[in-house]
């Protein structure tokens, strides 16, 4: 098996929306998707290849000047062989000197375990963005801090 991540432009898209089921039925997602792999305001898009074929993408936007992991999607046909995990460490790989935030659902548990296993420390929670459903946001400290706050625990 063999896992790669590049770059992504708006020529990726098709592949992107295929990937996401969320964008297959909302306009609002395929409308923001295409911005995203556009590069609007500053949004990097990349895509994840499983044995050559597109498996996956994440889009690294920015946070209060911190880059911040708007979205990452593994197809459903995909999941649970690394994708993500490869994607995640590319971005944390690029951006290994910053604080790196993202953020998700209470109810999105495997997306938290994912981000538990990748040593991301809770950094708060949001109400009534998805109603009912808070948002809670995380970071993943630069190596340094990373392990003050390992050593404090
Ligand atoms: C969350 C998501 C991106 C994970 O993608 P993935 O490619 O399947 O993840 P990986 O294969 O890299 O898994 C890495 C780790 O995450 C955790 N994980 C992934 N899927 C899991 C599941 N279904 N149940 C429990 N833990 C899971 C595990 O710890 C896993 O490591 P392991 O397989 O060695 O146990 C994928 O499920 C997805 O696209 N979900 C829909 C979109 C979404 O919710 N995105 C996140 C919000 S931005």
């Amino acid at each position: 098996m063999s896992l790669t991540v590049r770059l992504a432009g708006p020529a990726d898209l098709a592949a992107a929306i295929t990937m996401d089921a969320v964008a297959t039925h909302d306009a609002h997602r395929r409308d923001w998707l295409t911005r995203a792999f556009n590069g609007e305001t500053g949004r990097v898009a990349r895509l994840a290849f499983l044995d050559g074929q597109p498996a996956g993408f994440a889009v690294v936007g920015d946070f209060f000047s911190n880059p911040f992991l708007d979205l990452i999607v593994t197809a459903p046909a995909a999941r649970r062989q690394g994708v993500a995990s490869a994607l995640m460490a590319e971005i944390e790989r690029v951006h290994a000197g910053l604080k790196l935030f993202v953020s998700t659902n209470v109810s999105n548990t495997v997306m938290q375990d994912l981000l538990a296993r990748r040593g991301y420390l809770p950094s708060g929670r949001v109400d009534n963005l998805d109603p009912g459903d808070p948002e809670l946001f995380y970071v993943r400290l630069p190596a340094p801090q990373r392990r003050l706050s390992m050593a404090k625990v």
